[in-house]
């Protein structure tokens, strides 16, 4: 009990005392640090929404300990236009039982083939969050971004009910601090899905622990604050969406063939080594430094999945096309275009936005004919989820 205490005081004091330290202990934060310090109480009825926005990993995590702890550090761009919007309706419950009662709608249509994973979050968040099983909870989402789009919803999404549950909290225990907060929707949004955790703050997020980033956790995703080269600001990422629908792989089985892969242990301790480099970079405005990190990531993602038992080949002949058509226009026009992939077919181009005319140009002229049904979705660096209804309500 001491222990746990003496965390909850480090950091609230560190929050409020030494602002820009205060992280500087979080590699010693341990789950039981987000256990509710309240009594068990039932709390009132009332509905709550949040908006989350999705992301782009430029060094990627691929590769997991249980639970849900990545096995190298990963950081990420926070979009703006994409994002999933959840409104949690919570009714108390009259009689108490131990199973979870929710209704999932997506786009207002009831979900059933949700529920599972819903589920297995709550059985993951139970433990921290006693009230899951003392009501009834509505949960109505919806994305900015169309589901054919091939865009993964599963971050945005996480994030968004994990905001909304932790509101919830915070009218039971109203002394919960904002930095609190924020690090517990992530260290919650983690449980559902491992890089949801970089979908709750903006701009640049950090999940992992590392050496270079001194408030890093395994447990949650922190804000990397630093001052970073004007290039950053409101960078761009153009979504090229070469395959519309589902993933062929889901994320689950990709981490599991990291297990005893024969170049797993080389790639985790690469990408903790790049993530060094990229931000270096990134303060310096070292924009070549960037682009090649930010590829080779890229490319080692889908490198680790070709040479992985079973093998997999997400990358369809367009992708490689776009990627060779940006090669091209970045050597004959020397525009800092660059691209990154998540695990599956679609190009994210990513770009300082002083550049943005002449690489929509660009993708209109030569990129185009290589996106299903002509589709592309423009997007930039964002500021991360926000609130949408008062409180309280
Ligand atoms: O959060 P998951 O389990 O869906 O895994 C995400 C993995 C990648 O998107 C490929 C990389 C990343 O770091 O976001």
């Amino acid at each position: 009990m001491f222990y746990f205490d003496v965390q909850r005081i480090t950091f609230l004091l560190s929050a409020h005392f030494f602002n820009g330290w205060k992280y500087y202990l979080c590699g010693m934060i341990s789950e039981q640090f987000f256990l509710p310090k309240y009594e068990p109480k039932v709390p009132q009825s009332q509905t709550v929404i949040w908006s989350a926005p999705s992301n782009i990993a430029l060094v990627k995590y691929w590769g997991k300990k249980p639970v849900q702890l990545p096995a190298n550090a990963s950081v990420s761009f926070t979009l703006s236009n994409c994002k999933t919007i959840t409104e949690v309706t919570f009714s108390a419950k009259k009689q108490k039982n131990q199973l979870y009662s929710f209704d999932i709608l997506v786009d207002e249509v009831y979900k059933e083939s949700f529920r599972p994973k819903i589920e297995s979050f709550f059985d993951k968040a139970q433990e921290y969050l006693p009230f899951l099983s003392l009501g009834h909870f509505q949960i109505r989402t919806t994305n900015t971004f169309p589901h054919s789009s091939g865009i993964a919803s599963s971050a945005s999404g996480m994030a968004a009910l994990a905001l909304c549950l932790m509101s919830i909290e915070k009218s039971i225990d109203p002394t919960i601090s904002e930095d609190f907060f924020l690090a517990k929707a992530s260290f919650l949004a983690r449980l559902g899905s491992g890089s949801a955790c970089r979908s709750i703050e903006g701009s640049i997020v950090a999940w992992g622990s590392h050496p270079a980033v001194p408030n890093s956790s395994d447990l949650f995703g922190v804000a990397l604050n630093r001052p970073w080269h004007v290039f950053f600001e409101k960078y761009q990422d153009t979504i090229l969406i070469v395959e519309e629908g589902q993933k062929q792989v889901s994320s689950s089985t990709g981490h599991e063939l990291m297990h005893n892969h024969p170049f797993g242990q080389q790639r985790f301790e690469q990408a903790q080594s790049n993530l060094s480099h990229l931000i270096t970079a990134m303060t310096q405005g070292d924009l070549d430094e960037f682009i090649t990190i930010v590829e080779s990531e890229a490319l080692t993602l889908h490198a680790m999945m070709m040479t992985s038992n079973p093998a997999y080949l997400l990358m369809q002949p367009a992708t490689l096309s776009i990627i060779k058509a940006v090669w091209d226009f970045r050597k004959s026009t020397q525009i800092p275009l660059c691209f990154t992939l998540d695990a599956g077919a679609n190009v994210h181009l990513l770009y300082p936005k002083s550049a943005k005319s002449e690489v929509l140009a660009f993708i209109e002229e030569e990129l185009v004919v290589y996106c299903e049904n002509g589709r592309y979705i423009c997007d930039e660096v964002g500021e991360g989820s926000i609130r949408l209804n008062d409180y309280p309500n």
